[in-house]
């Protein structure tokens, strides 16, 4: 379960101050699918570096499992991604020096990596595994990031505009694989998206709406 309470943060330039979320509460159940909308600047990418711990925020409080983000040391949050996160972002952050599928079994971090194969050809990206990433597609590249998101079968699965880069046929596939992920696997999958066709497709569909989250 990840709880937010009364959250408060602002990004500070040189030159101004902007709030991007101001007494922001909400509540996620421990599984489910979640999609989080909202016009581009609104804080989605935000929210989900917060909630990933990836960034700080000024006030209030997020308890990820009953674990409160505030009051752990970086090891230990860093600790708490490597077992329980999985993550995929707007700009995916593939290692350029391993193949695909080198940078699958990495994320795994050790851990069982048996589930590759499948991930990779599910998502229709098995012709490319022992490509590097500069030698693949956008869109290829975007379905890769997933597939290295899932490959150590994540209990939270939070992604950045999953489908972003992507062609309907292929979007289609990224969106029943994930959803079926998080069936079968009883994970809470949280993405953020401009489609609101995928975005209705969630159990439930948040709006980031005068810097608070809104279920809608
Ligand atoms: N590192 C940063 N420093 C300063 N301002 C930032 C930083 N990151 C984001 N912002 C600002 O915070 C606001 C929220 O940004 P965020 O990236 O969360 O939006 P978003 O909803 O993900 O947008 P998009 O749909 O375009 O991806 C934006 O106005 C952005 O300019
Ligand atoms: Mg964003």
């Amino acid at each position: 379960m990840i709880s937010i309470k009364n959250l408060h943060k602002s990004y500070t330039d040189s030159s101004a101050k902007q709030t991007v979320f101001e007494n922001a509460s909400y509540e996620f159940n421990s599984h489910g699918v979640y999609s989080v909308v909202g016009s581009s600047g609104s804080g989605k990418t935000t929210l989900l570096n917060l909630i990933s711990g990836l960034d700080v925020f000024d006030k209030g409080s997020i308890e990820i499992n009953g674990k409160n983000l505030d009051t752990l040391s970086i090891e230990a949050k860093s600790a708490l991604r490597k077992v329980d996160f999985g993550f995929g972002y707007q700009f995916h952050y593939l290692l350029e020096n391993l193949t695909i599928h080198e940078n699958c079994i990495a994320a795994c971090h050790g851990q069982d990596n048996s589930h590759i194969a499948s991930i990779l050809n599910k998502l229709g990206i098995d012709h490319i595994k022992n490509k590097f990433p500069s030698k693949v597609s956008g869109g290829e590249k975007q379905r890769a990031s997933i597939a290295r998101a899932l490959a150590k079968q994540p209990k939270i699965l939070i992604l950045d505009e999953p489908t972003g880069n992507l062609d309907q046929e292929n979007s289609l596939i990224v969106q029943n694989f994930l959803l079926n992920y998080a069936s079968e696997n009883k994970s809470l999958v949280i993405y953020a998206t401009h489609d609101i066709a995928f975005a209705k497709r969630a159990d439930k569909s948040l709006n980031i709406v005068e810097r608070s989250i809104l279920e809608k």
